[in-house]
């Protein structure tokens, strides 16, 4: 593949203005005509929403333009000269948290947008507050912050400050690298303030506009020399051509002609293909590797395969080394918020790569507080929020899990339970369940 392809997740509380960044990012790239925009602009007004004509670029459903709010996760693609992007806009509003964790499942970076007028007079928001564990939580390791609306505190900087020590104390006490090494940026998206080009507004600002920002993130190494591994976001069939399966590659490289291998496949628990074609937004590519976000055509299926039985959260791999699902596996968790504590039979849902399920933690071997001193483990001793603790969880369902030694975004979850109670990793997992 030519440029190096960015897989980069907008996320943050409801209404700081995602969705607009994102579409005056695509305006500014000329990717919106003027009378796009136009149009976009008689859509908003027509259903009293006036300030939304960039983030209607992206919301498209009627639903989402009466409220206003974004639901679904969306992804579209521009190139600059040097990168090219994968736009994952995740929804804020807290009841559509699992649809920002699969966006934030299929990103190498994060942008975390956050309200300036709000965020300096009240603080980190919930889902602010929420977004950075779970990007944490997934193994994001590169985050730039945007600092929006700055129009409504008069591009003030002491605002802008002030936004930053809030991020940064919350992202210290999650112990969030990224977020301690965070670029912050002072933008308006709405007015398109610093975005790719200075802003005569921030004259205090030294750094870069985000755009360039964005060009200059040091990106994660992409593990190609590892078996394939590609947790599926989207199944679907082509009448008289194929199946296609599309996803983001976490470890090793596919091309045209490969054997692969999907699991778990209900009934026989893998399936097999041949890889006939690869595309990235709709255009055909001669191969792809780990960090691509792409649609894999598949063809010379196993007798039996059926695009539609393969479910989002299935994983791609190779023959030689396949994905193997797994009904139970060690883990070790840590306690975010909970508020009255977990202990063994807990029922909360599973949230890893792209799986989502009912599990159970079954029992805990080893628990540890805040301060890394053993706690006792009895019938009734809860892990309270800032414990961490060894145990074994079963799943509903059966499902491909990694350790986090062997694939990092295979291994790496969220527990929630209304909100997410808990992060962790996987230490193994039990094939013999
Ligand atoms: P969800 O996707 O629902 O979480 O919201 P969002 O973060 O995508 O916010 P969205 O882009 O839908 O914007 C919410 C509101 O904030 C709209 O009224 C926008 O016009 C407004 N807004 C966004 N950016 C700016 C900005 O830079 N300045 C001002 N003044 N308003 C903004
Ligand atoms: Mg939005």
């Amino acid at each position: 593949m030519p440029k190096e392809m960015v897989n980069l997740v907008f996320a943050g509380h409801v209404d700081h203005g995602k969705s607009t960044l994102v579409g005056r990012i695509f305006y500014e790239r000329g990717e919106i005509s003027d009378q796009m925009l136009q149009r976009l602009e008689r859509h908003a007004e027509a259903v009293g929403k006036g300030t939304f004509h960039f983030a209607f670029f992206l919301d498209t459903s009627l639903e989402e333009r009466r409220r206003g709010i974004t639901v679904e996760t969306s992804y579209k693609g521009f190139e600059t000269e040097s990168r090219r992007y994968n736009i994952i806009d995740a929804p804020g509003h807290k009841d559509f948290v699992k649809n920002m964790i699969t966006g934030a499942s299929e990103a190498d970076a994060a942008v975390l947008v956050v309200d300036a007028k709000e965020t300096s007079t009240s603080g980190a928001a919930p889902q602010t507050r929420e977004h950075i564990v779970l990007l944490n939580a997934l193994g994001i390791d590169r985050l730039v912050v945007a600092v929006n609306k700055m129009d409504t505190v008069a591009y003030d900087r002491e605002s802008f400050d002030l936004c930053k020590m809030e991020i940064e104390h919350f992202c210290e006490k999650m112990r969030y690298e990224a977020g301690q090494a965070a670029t912050y940026v002072p933008i308006s998206g709405l007015l398109g303030e610093n975005i790719s080009k200075p802003s005569q507004h921030l004259p205090w600002h030294d750094g870069k506009p985000l755009l360039a920002v964005l060009d200059s993130l040091e990106l994660p190494e992409r593990p190609i020399h590892l078996p394939l591994r590609m947790p599926i976001l989207r199944a679907f069939s082509v009448p008289g051509v194929g199946s296609v399966v599309a996803g983001r590659i976490e470890t090793g490289a596919v091309r045209p002609g490969d054997r692969v291998v999907v699991a778990p496949y209900p009934g026989t628990g893998v399936a097999s293909g041949e890889v006939k074609s690869i595309q990235w937004q709709h255009v055909d590519v001669e191969s792809a590797s780990a960090g691509d976000d792409v649609g894999i055509m598949m063809t010379k299926l196993e007798r039996g395969f059926v695009a539609r039985q393969v479910k989002k959260g299935a994983v791609l791999g190779v023959p030689a080394d396949p994905p193997r699902a797994c009904r139970r596996f060690k883990a070790e968790v840590l306690v975010v918020d909970h508020p009255t504590g977990i202990k063994a039979g807990y029922t909360p849902y599973l949230h890893v790569h792209q799986a989502a399920m009912p599990c159970r933690i079954v029992n805990v071997i080893l628990a540890r507080d805040a301060h890394g001193e053993a706690k006792k483990i009895d019938d009734e001793s809860r892990l309270k929020d800032g414990d961490s603790a060894v145990v074994w969880i079963e799943t509903d369902k059966p499902l491909v899990i990694e350790p986090v030694a062997k694939c990092p975004r295979l291994g790496r979850f969220v527990l929630r339970d209304g909100r997410t109670v808990a992060t962790g990793l996987c230490i193994e997992p039990d094939f013999t369940s």
